[in-house]
């Protein structure tokens, strides 16, 4: 039985939703109170699966509350509900918030979004991914400055000048930002030679992600089997987050957030690799080698062996930085899309689709190990007769290609 726990100053509101939500009551334990002290009382004496807080509230508003439940409870899932006026408060609480839904909501998608997010969490509380991740010396962190360029991105005084002077400061990330602008797929007909020359051509949200792509990468360097190279994970990674990133925006175009989110999530969609290279450097290069002989596919052989894949290990850390559950999401499911309850085009499909298409076509890649196109998944969305137009747009992108 889940607990969930629902704020809102208003009583009329509160009524409502126990109203819509009492076909919930076999799998849900719910409570529902007036105010964020109310909340932390009942918190204090047995933790919540899942809070959801109203955003205007008079003393303590949504951003303070779930500030207060992600440090007396980080487990609980934290879901705010907002209107379009509350900009401000967003931007204040996007630390401590999982999921936005907005006001008023509609009843299916909060039992969806409340369930989805629970099984996110399930996953993560598995033993055996819990003692992998402990085996881990030092678990890879958000980068620094990563997370300040997301708040200059914010900031109304924002300028190129000040997003190239921000990225300059840390030498290693500058110098990777670098080597994945200039790479052959970008196609810039001279060199880019500093983080302002890229900032102005590029645009910001790609030059966001790639900044995370460096931030991230740069932390494995040096702490890798011989074997295996960092460049073509990175780039297999660059290409499949711009592949994301057009996919979405061709079957959303509206959606420039999703877009965003699908490249972020191809960025980081392998991540888990590595933390499996640091945890078991003896035998997971093993494991990679005898993929490529067998024909296996690697998260059904991470399974067997760990029974965890990096999959879901990389879905864990993203979650641990605070990235947005479709994020998290898009990572866990990446090879096994089914196993979500999508019922439409979303990151999690931009995602799979980019990482099995560009596996299928890039005959230049040296990483084998990308995910295998879900013809059956994309049946149930309806989506299947969209699969030669997504080949051709991916094909688009791939080195040698003008796009
Ligand atoms: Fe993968």
């Amino acid at each position: 039985m889940k607990r969930i726990l629902f704020v809102d100053d208003q009583p009329e509101l509160l009524e409502g939703l126990r109203r819509v939500l009492r076909s919930q009551r076999s799998t849900w334990q719910m409570e529902f109170v007036q105010s964020g002290a109310q909340a932390l009382d009942l918190i204090d004496q047995q933790p919540f699966d899942v809070v959801v807080s109203d955003m205007r509230m008079p003393i303590m508003d949504g951003a303070d509350l779930l500030n207060e439940v992600m440090r007396r409870t980080p487990d609980t899932v934290r879901i705010m509900l907002s209107g379009q006026s509350d900009q401000e408060q967003i931007l204040r609480a996007v630390g401590p918030v999982h999921q936005y839904l907005s006001k008023p909501c509609n009843c299916d998608l909060l039992k969806d979004s409340i369930n989805r997010a629970c099984a996110l969490r399930d996953l993560f509380r598995g033993p055996q991914l819990l003692s992998l991740v402990a085996s881990v010396p030092k678990l890879p962190s958000i980068p620094r400055v990563y997370q300040q360029l997301v708040e200059l991105l914010q900031s109304p005084d924002v300028s190129v000048k000040s997003i190239g002077d921000l990225i300059s400061q840390d030498l290693a990330i500058s110098c990777r930002l670098l080597q994945l602008v200039n790479s052959c797929f970008f196609g810039w007909p001279s060199l880019i030679e500093s983080p302002t020359h890229a900032a102005s051509l590029i645009g910001l949200d790609r030059l966001r992600a790639l900044t995370l792509s460096a931030g991230v990468f740069t932390q494995f360097e040096g702490n890798l089997p011989r074997e295996i190279s960092l460049d073509d994970l990175m780039q297999r990674s660059l290409l499949t987050s711009m592949a994301a990133q057009r996919l979405m925006l061709l079957e959303r175009p509206n959606d420039a957030t999703s877009a965003n989110e699908a490249m972020l999530a191809g960025i980081v969609m392998d991540v888990g690799h590595l933390i499996l290279l640091q945890s078991r450097p003896d035998d997971y290069p093993r494991l990679l080698d005898s993929a490529c002989c067998d024909g296996k596919q690697i998260w059904e052989i991470e399974s067997q062996n760990y029974e965890v894949t990096h999959a879901e290990l990389g879905a864990y850390l993203v979650g641990l930085w605070g990235l947005p559950d479709r994020i998290v999401e898009a990572l866990a499911y990446h090879h096994t899309p089914r196993s979500c309850t999508d019922d439409e085009f979303s990151v999690l499909t931009a995602v799979h689709v980019a990482d099995a298409l560009v596996q299928e076509l890039d005959s230049t890649s040296h990483w084998p190990f990308g995910a295998v196109l879900d013809q059956d998944y994309l049946r149930t969305l309806g989506l299947e007769h969209r699969i030669p137009v997504w080949r051709e747009q991916t094909a688009a992108l791939l080195p040698g290609n003008t796009t």
